[in-house]
């Protein structure tokens, strides 16, 4: 499995069959201008984890070009019927699905989700996927929280995506005692870097992880990830 970094939230899954978009913001993130190629992306399907313009910006557009299949919740799926994509499947906390390229559970988040226009987004999440070769866990934004401890071992989770940015989300600190809550190894920091209020230090950040037995990764834009 291959996991390419898009900035901000965004990632690109590559699983051998299909390729898993989570949480696009590209096109307004000048950082990756230049880094990423928006019209390449070609995804399979798309998951949003929330209503937050920073994960959802080009979500329709990408949508629209691919005809990929868009998995979020129920408030999200309506935004998106509403701009003529039909290809969906709205989804709800603590439910499982299987699809052609594996098992999505949405599973829950501790943040806010509104639309840009203040309209409603329905709660936020996070989804755990299980493909025919390892299962991984994005968290979306959220806080820490002690629900995470029962994703642990159920199943075995490779590595997980999580927020490190704080002042929105978790930080570092929190991301670090999110992976031992969970029981993955390895974590894909996301989420800073971004805006000015989650501005990292990466090093700091690294240690924090490798202190509490973890190993924390933290790709440049357009950076690829091999994971067995
Ligand atoms: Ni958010
Ligand atoms: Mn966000």
């Amino acid at each position: 499995m291959k996991l390419i970094y898009l900035g901000h939230a965004a990632f690109l899954i590559e699983t051998g069959t299909h390729r898993l978009l989570f949480d696009p913001f590209i096109s307004p993130n000048p950082l990756a201008e230049g880094k990423v190629a928006v019209a390449n992306l070609k995804p399979d399907v798309i998951l949003l984890s929330h209503a937050h313009e920073d994960h959802i910006a080009d979500a329709v557009t990408l949508a629209k070009q691919s005809g990929a299949l868009v998995i979020a919740n129920w408030e999200i799926i309506q935004w998106v019927l509403a701009q003529g994509i039909q290809n969906v499947h709205p989804m709800n906390h603590g439910g499982a699905r299987r699809f052609p390229f594996g098992r999505v559970k949405m599973v829950n988040a501790i943040h806010s989700s509104s639309f840009p226009d203040g309209s409603y987004g329905g709660n936020p999440a996070g989804f755990v996927v299980t493909t025919s070769e390892l299962s991984f866990y994005y968290s979306g934004d959220t806080a820490l929280t002690s629900d995470m401890k029962l994703l642990a071992g159920d199943p075995p989770l490779r590595f997980a995506v999580f927020p490190v940015g704080d002042n929105f989300t978790m930080g570092a600190d929190d991301a670090a005692k999110a992976a031992t809550f969970v029981d993955t190894p390895e974590v894909i920091g996301v989420h800073h870097g971004t805006f000015p209020p989650i501005m990292i230090d990466r090093d700091a950040a690294k240690q924090v992880f490798l202190d509490a037995g973890k190993v924390l990764h933290l790709p440049e834009i357009g950076e690829e990830i091999e994971i067995a």
